[in-house]
């Protein structure tokens, strides 16, 4: 957890000068996991943004611990207000609206930022517009590269989730294409770390591993590729085979006992996760004649992953965008960034009874 100046005042100088005047300034409020979100948004431009990450408090379970995360946003929202407000130069009665992630993700750490942002937004007397946090995700993409192309195929890959969106209007019509039938892919990487002997979140570790090892030493499978499984799946990723793949694969080594290169076991592996991703993504932007894909979530900082959607896009025809890896995890800025869509487009905000709803399917945007 990072550490925050618990006695600063919440009402910093005031800074108009940054952003368009006459567009609203709203202000994002993420607390789906275990990243404490805040940011500032005016139209398309971020002005602050800031996100305090309990990570370290869930590396020795393995795993992301739902109390401890909750916790956590209890403790560092208010500061991590605080510091937005530094940052952006802004103080909370400069806010023409308050954005807030609804669902989905843990519910108890949904709870602690939905009722922060409706009671900032009772006693500011503020609409509040519930936002969906894959969707969510998607939005972020504009604060890098200015307003989406419409329809776009979304590619969402983290800890939590794996997604293929069509979105059509980014504040209103999102559909689901497929998604993991059993791991999220980042929850593949965090679990091979495991297997592998290397610390938690495991994706960077992994990437780091496979940088000296072979892509092409072990061929592990790719899930729900066969022309049987794509009858039924063919957006839908699955990796929990593949898992196990390599689980079975690092087990005969040791039995044998052989040594384990770690390097290829990594790289083969995290070949065949993008492999799979990247296939899946560009397959769909054919199928629905879309000519732009875009790329978040905490995966997206693997730059095999990057590197491989780069030149399959360009192959096929299809202009990607990736946003800046900051904005692809957890953060306040994509949810400013899309409750600032939903005021751009006139929607109506949500009710102040709006819930902390886990399960929110990607088809509802805005909680009503
Ligand atoms: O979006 P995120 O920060 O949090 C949520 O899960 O919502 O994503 C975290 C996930 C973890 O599973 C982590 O292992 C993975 O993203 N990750 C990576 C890399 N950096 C983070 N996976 C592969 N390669 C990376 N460089
Ligand atoms: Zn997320």
């Amino acid at each position: 957890m990072s550490a925050t100046p618990r006695s600063s005042p919440l009402v910093p100088r005031s800074d108009t000068s940054r952003g368009p005047r006459t567009e609203p300034l709203i202000l994002g409020v993420e607390s789906s996991c275990d990243e404490t979100g805040v940011a500032f948004v005016r139209g398309n431009t971020l002005l602050g943004d800031v996100v305090a990450s309990s990570v370290e408090q869930h590396a020795r379970f393995g795993g992301v611990v739902p109390e401890v995360a909750s916790r956590a946003h209890l403790e560092e929202l208010i500061p991590t207000i605080t510091r937005a407000c530094q940052e952006a130069g802004h103080r909370l009665a400069d806010i023409d609206a308050v954005a807030v992630t609804s669902g989905p993700g843990l519910a108890g750490a949904l709870m602690v930022g939905v009722a922060s942002a409706k009671a900032l937004a009772w006693s500011l007397d503020k609409p509040l517009y519930g936002v969906n946090h894959l969707a969510a995700h998607v939005c972020a993409d504009v604060l890098d590269h200015g307003p989406l192309p419409e329809p776009t195929v979304a590619l969402l890959v983290s800890g939590g989730h794996t997604n293929l969106l069509l979105v059509r209007d980014i504040a209103s019509d999102v559909v689901e294409l497929g998604s993991t039938i059993d791991d999220a892919a980042g929850e593949a990487f965090d679990k091979v770390a495991r297997v592998l002997g290397l610390p938690y979140p495991g994706g960077p570790h992994i990437e780091r591993a496979a940088a000296d090892g072979d892509a092409s030493a072990i061929p592990f499978p790719r899930g729900l590729t066969s022309r049987k499984d794509l009858e039924r799946h063919r957006f839908d990723y699955s990796f929990s085979g593949l898992k196990t793949a390599v689980v079975r694969w690092v087990q005969e080594r040791e039995a044998a006992g052989e040594p384990v290169p770690v390097a290829d076991v990594a790289a083969s592996f995290n070949e065949a996760v993008a492999d799979v991703l990247t296939r899946k993504a560009i397959d769909a932007c054919e199928e629905y004649g879309v000519h732009d894909l875009q790329i978040g979530g905490g995966v997206t900082a693997n730059s095999r992953l990057r590197a491989m959607a780069q030149e399959r896009c360009a192959a096929a025809g299809i202009s990607l965008r990736v946003p800046r890896v900051r904005l692809c995890t957890d953060n306040g800025a994509m949810v400013a960034a899309l409750g600032s869509q939903m005021v751009q487009r006139g929607l109506a905000p949500s009710s102040l009874d709006l819930p902390a709803d886990s399960s929110m399917p990607v088809s509802q945007v805005k909680a009503e």
